[in-house]
């Protein structure tokens, strides 16, 4: 029970890895308010794009639990295609989801966890670090999210808040499935094999949801602007 009396805040939180995350923040006595943009059981509406619906979302759960200890960012998107095939459209929609939406969530949650001195953990992905084909739309946004989260864990330690990032391989999450539907023509395979992990397979959102926790967790107490990588080996080759 790793989060008793804990007060967390969850991006993302209807599919994928923020519901895995939701589930096992909980199961460890979190007191856990999802939002997301889409409908799911327990989870508050908020676009991360979305500066009013983010205050009020934030404003209820601080409202609900009495603070908060924990903000992890898992909301985003991704669509594959071809360099040349970019639209400004799907340029934008990267940046806003999965950089812009993590920065405007932090501002909010920034007061309460200076007051808790709690800590943030972001999910931002291996794309952030690797160039991937066909991806550069999704790879610009988390490399940016990387960086904006290393440099606000130098700023926000002098108020004893902690920053980290999980950045995982392959998921097995709606968004791995859809995000290879975008892409237009023919793509050559062989850059591929080159994202798979030395390990087999997916992996099952757990196992991210277990990195977001042990970063949340008093374990990691010494741990700030660390990118954890859980990727069954991609990068290791
Ligand atoms: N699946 C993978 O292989 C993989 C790998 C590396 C990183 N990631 C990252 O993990 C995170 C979670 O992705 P997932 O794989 O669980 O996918 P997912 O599609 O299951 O979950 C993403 C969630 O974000 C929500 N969302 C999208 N736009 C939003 C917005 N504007 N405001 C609020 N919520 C919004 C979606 O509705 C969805 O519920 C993402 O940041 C993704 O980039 C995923």
């Amino acid at each position: 029970m790793r989060f008793e009396n804990k007060r967390v805040f969850v991006t993302g939180a209807a599919s994928g890895i923020g519901a895995a995350t939701v589930e096992l923040l909980r199961a460890e006595g979190a007191r856990v308010f999802g939002v997301d943009v889409s409908d799911a059981p327990g989870i508050h509406f908020c676009d991360v794009t979305d500066g009013a619906t983010i205050t009020a979302a934030m404003e209820q759960a601080v409202s609900e639990m009495g603070g908060l200890d924990v903000l992890v960012n898992v909301a985003g998107v991704n669509w594959f295609s071809k360099v040349e095939d970019i639209t400004l459209d799907l340029w934008q929609k990267h940046l806003d989801v999965n950089l812009t939406g993590p920065m405007l969530v932090t501002q909010a949650a920034i007061p309460h966890l200076r007051a808790s001195k709690g800590n943030i953990v972001t999910v931002a992905s291996i794309s952030g670090i690797q160039g991937q084909p066909y991806n550069s739309s999704y790879c610009a946004s988390k490399a940016g999210l990387l960086l904006f989260m290393k440099a606000i864990a130098v700023e926000l330690a002098v108020d004893g808040i902690r920053v980290n990032c999980v950045c995982p391989g392959g998921v097995d999450t709606a968004m791995s499935t859809n995000a290879l539907s975008n892409i237009k023509g023919e793509i050559d395979f062989g850059h591929f094999p080159k994202m798979m992990g030395v390990l087999p397979g997916m992996m099952p959102p757990v196992k991210i949801a277990e990195a977001i926790a042990f970063l949340a967790s008093d374990a990691a107490s010494s741990t700030t602007g660390a990118s954890l990588v859980v990727d069954n080996g991609t990068l290791w080759q």
